[in-house]
């Protein structure tokens, strides 16, 4: 696949946009393919950034006397936020529309930015999806690796392009935009993180593995989140007798990154890995079409009081009370056999009063789909294209 350009699954929006996402997810590439008229400026030039950055008005000479309605791109505009009020003015004088791309609103809302007071939407990007990659699509590959396009494009090199990617996109990276002031502790943060992929987050323990403040760690996990490296699932609340209630889980944004923040790269992946990978990946999947559908449902998990889990809930239709949420609920399993035992925390959700369970799915990496008295069960690959067609949610 080295060197062919692979359709995305974003449109691109009529009007002024941020396109927000990791390090090498694909921003600029995409750019460059659905906005092949524009104008483009970089910031990671160097002599464009000292420019742009001592004086912002260049920024409409350089444009010159383009039509209303022309495109400018503006990439890597984290660097500048104060560009951000010139864009403003310049939607509003000469019309032009603009693609803010970036690797985070981090930067951009503490330099005091007003995003643009909602005249431009937010778009994320993440690394390819099963329904962008077609038959380039390995699921063990996938699990191991991730889906970063870099890895994607070389798979036989993965090990050493995610060791790079992590080195320099998140040492220095982080360094470079003082998204920390202090490094190290950083460091010893982010191995942590990598560790406690899909875990509930107990920052207490973090803190005290990472030695460093309790308050320090939500700063942190603030940072990864607000840099789209990470997302945290929240744990689900049925209704106002909340005795159900826990933590929400942390998951990287791909497994291969996650393994690679976890410093087991070289290490082969034990069985418990390999589900929460699983996981990762399906959370990315419902991410990427959550995103692309526009749907924007919730997402989040179950956890009973007795301990017992549901990998994925989505909220399908919006919640009125006093009507019951209508939910579907998703089960993972790395595993060849679906075992009926696994259906039980999903039936015993659809028998609480109050709930509206409209589908329950169990998801495993065998061949065989079945139908279990109402639970569907379907490998990975079936569930991704069920997704992607909408039939999901
Ligand atoms: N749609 C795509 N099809 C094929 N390769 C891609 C695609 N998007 C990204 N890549 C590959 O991944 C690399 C990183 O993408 P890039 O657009 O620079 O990411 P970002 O701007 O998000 O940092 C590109 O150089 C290209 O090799
Ligand atoms: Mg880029």
């Amino acid at each position: 696949m080295k060197g062919t350009y692979i359709p995305r699954l974003l449109s691109c929006p009529e009007r002024s946009f941020f396109l927000f996402g990791p390090r090498g997810t694909g921003k600029s590439t995409w750019l460059k393919h659905v906005l092949p008229e524009a104008l483009r400026f970089d910031l990671l030039d160097a002599a464009m950034y000292l420019e742009l950055s001592r004086d912002s008005h260049r920024l409409e000479a350089m444009a010159g006397d383009r039509p209303e309605h022309s495109w400018i791109i503006l990439d890597e505009i984290q660097k500048v936020p104060g560009l951000l009020d010139e864009v403003h003015r310049l939607m509003e004088d000469r019309h032009w529309r603009f693609a803010l791309c970036g690797s985070s609103a981090r930067k951009l809302r503490r330099g005091g930015a007003n995003l643009l007071a909602g005249r431009a939407i937010t778009l994320n990007m993440e690394g390819f999806s099963s329904a962008e990659l077609r038959s380039s699509f390995h699921l063990p590959q996938a699990i191991e690796w991730g889906l970063l396009p870099f890895v994607c494009q070389d798979p036989s090199h993965s090990a050493d392009i995610l060791a790079a990617y992590f080195n320099t996109y998140l040492k220095e990276e982080i360094r470079a935009e003082g998204l920390v002031r202090n490094v190290p502790p950083f460091v010893r943060f982010l191995a942590i993180a990598g560790q406690f992929n899909g875990q509930a987050v107990n920052g207490h323990n973090i803190a005290r593995e990472a030695a460093v403040a309790r308050a320090t760690v939500d700063t942190y996990f603030a940072i990864l989140s607000d840099t789209l490296l990470g997302h945290f699932l929240p744990a689900w609340r049925p209704g106002l007798k909340v005795r159900e209630s826990a933590h929400p889980k942390f998951y990287w944004f791909d497994p291969g990154v996650a393994r690679a923040a976890a410093g087991m790269l070289r290490d082969p992946l034990d069985r418990l890995w390999q589900g929460t990978a699983l996981e990762t990946l399906l959370f990315h999947e419902l991410r990427v079409y959550n995103e692309a559908s526009r749907k924007c449902r919730p997402i989040s998990y179950y956890r009973t009081a007795a301990g017992v889990e549901i990998d994925f809930i989505v909220d399908v239709a919006r919640r009125r009370t006093p009507s019951p949420p209508h939910v579907v609920a998703i089960e993972v399993k790395r595993a060849e056999r679906w075992d009926r035992a696994w259906e039980k925390p999903l039936r015993n959700l659809a028998a609480l009063a109050g709930i509206t369970v409209e589908r329950m799915i169990g998801v495993y990496c065998g061949n065989r789909r079945y139908k279990f008295d109402q639970v569907d069960v379907m490998p990975t690959a079936d569930f991704f294209e069920s997704l992607h067609r909408g039939e999901i949610f």
